[in-house]
């Protein structure tokens, strides 16, 4: 049966205006590119979109994961998006394109990779979410209440065919090491790490056997590349994106969407450098404006069928999550009110911007042994 890639890739090549928002130009010469190749039989499908300052490619095809030729065509549409950046003189023109020039595969170059080759289910619905202003670990915590928190799936308790659970591959980013868990049975090990974000990250989910979908493909994938590590120093975090299949064996969409209701505390905000809530928004209230947040999550909801994408639905722009959205306004009058402080800042080796050891060289002189 063949097979269906998915490909989510994302990259801030300009923003308009400072970190806020990409440009409809660059959406358009991104939509342009990826129609000549869908012309030309490269892709199946494409939708380009964005969320903040970060160009969105969200294509299907027939190739796989990995594939040289569609990482090059993503490549190549963020070089054209940055042209046109250039010439609108916009703010950080091809910012995250990392490397002169593409090598064979776009991963480490510096945009944000989500990827799964897939069986297409008689209907298989899949959302594309997208993050502004945070890190890859922001997924950690919505993604294991999805295929692993009863109290957020209901499914988990009452339908037979996801009782037993699902894995989970869990990558070190530091290390580059990477390890399986299966939930419930591991559950309180994969938290202990999990909830170190900054480090432990969630990859991809899987069934488990006797699930309803084959074991060795994803039913969630995300983005896990570190800028910083690519660059050799800290260039910001990473706004992250992810692919998750729902219903049918699998959490449905509700139980996908339900953790986004929490406005959970992120790493990133201002100068990547602060905690704060994430906020479910709408695609058309996905500019991060009060303190350049705060973080912003949208979801992108499709139907697939024969690798088109039959979509999107704008799924946060709902009433459903009016409340969180409000709560996390208050929640960021809250952190905001702490100003540099720590918890709102984040600890020293975390920042992306930081004064800490200029301060501290000017004042070793005057820094006397206490008592
Ligand atoms: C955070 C972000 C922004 C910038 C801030 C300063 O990820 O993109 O908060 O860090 O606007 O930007 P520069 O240093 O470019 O003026
Ligand atoms: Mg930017
Ligand atoms: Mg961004």
């Amino acid at each position: 049966m063949t097979k269906t890639t998915i490909s989510l890739i994302k990259a801030d090549v300009g923003g308009y205006p400072g970190h806020c928002s990409v440009h409809p130009e660059l959406i358009k010469a991104a939509e342009e590119k990826l129609e000549e190749a869908r012309r030309a039989g490269c892709l199946v499908d494409y939708r380009v979109m964005s969320c903040g300052d970060d160009l969105e490619l969200l294509m299907s095809h027939r190739t796989g994961c990995d594939c040289g030729d569609i990482h090059g065509l993503a490549w190549e549409t963020f070089e054209r998006a940055t042209e046109v950046a250039e010439a609108l003189k916009l703010y950080g023109c091809g910012q995250d394109l990392l490397a002169d020039a593409f090598s064979g595969n776009i991963k480490g170059l510096g945009p944000g990779v989500a990827e799964m080759e897939i069986t297409e289910r008689t209907a298989e619905p899949i959302v594309a979410f997208m993050m502004d202003k945070t890190e890859p670990g922001a997924f950690n915590l919505p993604i294991f209440k999805m295929f692993a928190d009863p109290f957020n799936t209901a499914g988990l308790v009452i339908d037979p065919s996801f009782h037993q659970g699902f894995s989970f591959e869990i990558w070190d980013v530091l290390e580059h090491k990477k390890v399986l868990m299966n939930c419930p049975e591991e559950m309180y090990d994969m938290l202990a790490l999990i909830g170190a974000k900054s480090r432990y990250v969630i990859k991809r989910v899987y069934c488990r056997p006797g699930g309803k979908l084959p074991e060795d493909e994803p039913v969630a994938a995300i983005s896990t590349e570190k800028l910083y590590q690519t660059a050799g120093r800290y260039v910001g975090k990473d706004d992250p994106v992810a692919l998750v299949r729902a219903q049918s064996g699998l959490p449905a969409l509700g139980e996908v969407l339900e953790p986004f209701a929490l406005g959970h505390l992120v790493s990133g905000w201002m100068r990547g450098s602060h905690n704060g809530p994430i906020m479910p928004c709408s695609f058309d209230t996905a500019h991060p404006t009060r303190f350049d947040g705060p973080p912003r999550v949208i979801a992108a909801g499709f139907q697939l069928a024969d690798g088109r994408f039959i979509g999107p639905v704008d799924l946060f722009n709902d009433v459903a999550f009016d409340r969180a959205r409000h709560r996390c306004l208050q929640i960021a009058d809250y952190m905001r009110a702490h100003g540099p402080f720590e918890p709102h800042r984040l600890a020293e080796e975390e920042m992306e911007y930081t004064t800490l050891p200029d301060v501290i060289r000017c004042l070793r002189e005057r820094f006397v042994d206490a008592e």
